[in-house]
């Protein structure tokens, strides 16, 4: 994990939690999921519907793992990234050309960069939160001043 001097300050104010198989995880506040973006290549303008999803997903918990999909494929991080074309279980591969691992820690460079690729390729209704919870709604809760 590459921690820049800002990303240590973070990572040391981050909650930790310990997830339901014991792994240690680092959950983000909705304003430090914002300043992770920002820093991540997302444009400011569209942090608000980002943080929704981010936080709808996650609850701002980069080790996030849900193995509950009817399908039974399993969502990776942040964003809740897929298995079943998105990331790969044996190393590189599938749409975002990354490990489904790779999407836990946080680092999430390589997470904002896949979730710009499935954006670009089935638009954010790729994503369950945003259908349900920030599609068309008020997203001023959302407007956070990164920190
Ligand atoms: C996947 O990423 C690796 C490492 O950056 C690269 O060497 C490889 O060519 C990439 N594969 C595809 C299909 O883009
Ligand atoms: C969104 O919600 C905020 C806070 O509740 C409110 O101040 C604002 O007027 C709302 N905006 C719209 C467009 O409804």
């Amino acid at each position: 994990m590459r921690l820049t001097v800002l990303g240590a300050v973070v990572a040391a104010t981050a909650v930790a939690l310990l997830g339901p198989g014991g792994a240690e995880g680092v959950k983000w506040s909705k304003c430090q999921v914002a300043a992770q973006l920002l820093r991540n290549g997302f444009q400011r303008k569209d942090l608000p519907t980002w943080v929704c999803i981010a936080m709808g997903e996650s609850s701002g918990n980069t080790r996030a793992i849900n193995r509950h999909n009817t399908d039974g494929s399993v969502d990776y991080g942040l964003f809740q990234i897929n298995n079943r074309y998105w990331c790969s279980e044996k190393g590189r591969g599938k749409g975002c050309n990354i490990s489904c691992k790779s999407l836990l820690d946080d680092n999430i460079a390589d997470d904002s960069k896949c979730a710009r690729h499935i954006a670009a390729k089935q638009g954010l209704d790729a994503w369950v939160a945003y259908k349900q919870k920030c599609k068309g709604k008020n997203l001023s809760q959302y407007n956070v001043k990164p920190c």
